[in-house]
């Protein structure tokens, strides 16, 4: 099974890649943010504390997140795709996932995942720990400025009102605490090549993509 991991931090237009490239390649794609995103929303509705690690890592287990094939994400049989993107989870997602029982949890299911197929994952430990192996690495940047840009407009396409200084302080906050976090932080594996998307369009990130896969592909077989 190939697995190509693409890491990276918040608005740095890994999402879009990482669909996009698995699409063109006919490979499963798998969004490990949207499984801390969805313990976390389940921690808000069930009123857990998001300081409380055993807990989460037992709403994690009881969730049963799994993905419909068109990409929908389901926890505790229910559709939380909408619910997952709102702000109030964002504020809360990165205490969420610093847990090592939580990463525990989500780390065995992304594991399992991984190794049925061939697959496009993304994340912020894909590279370096969930999947060290894999063939292929990305890590996907962005300026600070640009990634708060992409990120208001997504919240606005999706009906939410939001400031641009409030999402850049946001962003700036999330990426610290992923980064700076005791287990599996935010970084960039040795062996991954570095897309920095803060002036490329969509098709020119897919490009550039599409030729360090190509390399790394080519180069293995
Ligand atoms: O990619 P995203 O913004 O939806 O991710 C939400 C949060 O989940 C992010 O702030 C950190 C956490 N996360 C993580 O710790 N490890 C991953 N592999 C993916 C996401």
């Amino acid at each position: 099974m190939t697995v190509i991991a693409i890491d990276g931090p918040a608005g740095s237009g890994k999402s879009t890649l990482a669909r996009l490239l698995a699409a063109r390649l006919g490979f499963a794609y798998l969004d490990t943010g949207a499984m801390y995103r969805a313990v976390a929303y389940l921690a808000l509705r069930e009123g857990v504390a998001t300081d409380d690690g055993a807990s989460l890592a037992a709403l994690a287990r009881e969730a049963r997140i799994a993905f419909t094939p068109d990409g929908r994400i389901v926890a505790a049989e229910r559709d939380v795709s909408a619910e997952i993107r709102r702000p109030v989870v964002s504020a809360a997602v990165s205490e969420v996932s610093a847990h090592a029982e939580v990463r525990a949890v989500l780390l065995d299911e992304q594991r399992r995942i991984g190794a049925a197929q061939d697959v496009v994952i993304e994340g912020r430990d894909i590279g370096t720990v969930v999947f060290p192996e894999a063939r292929v690495k990305l890590f996907v940047t962005a300026t600070p400025t640009v990634r708060a840009e992409r990120r208001r407009k997504e919240l606005i396409a999706g009906g939410e009102h939001v400031d641009a200084d409030e999402t850049l302080q946001a962003i700036v906050a999330r990426d610290a605490y992923d980064s700076q976090r005791a287990v599996a932080p935010l970084r960039r594996a040795a062996d991954a090549v570095e897309l920095d998307t803060s002036s490329l369009g969509i098709d020119q990130v897919a490009e550039a993509a599409r030729e360090i896969v190509l390399a790394r592909l080519g180069a293995d077989s």
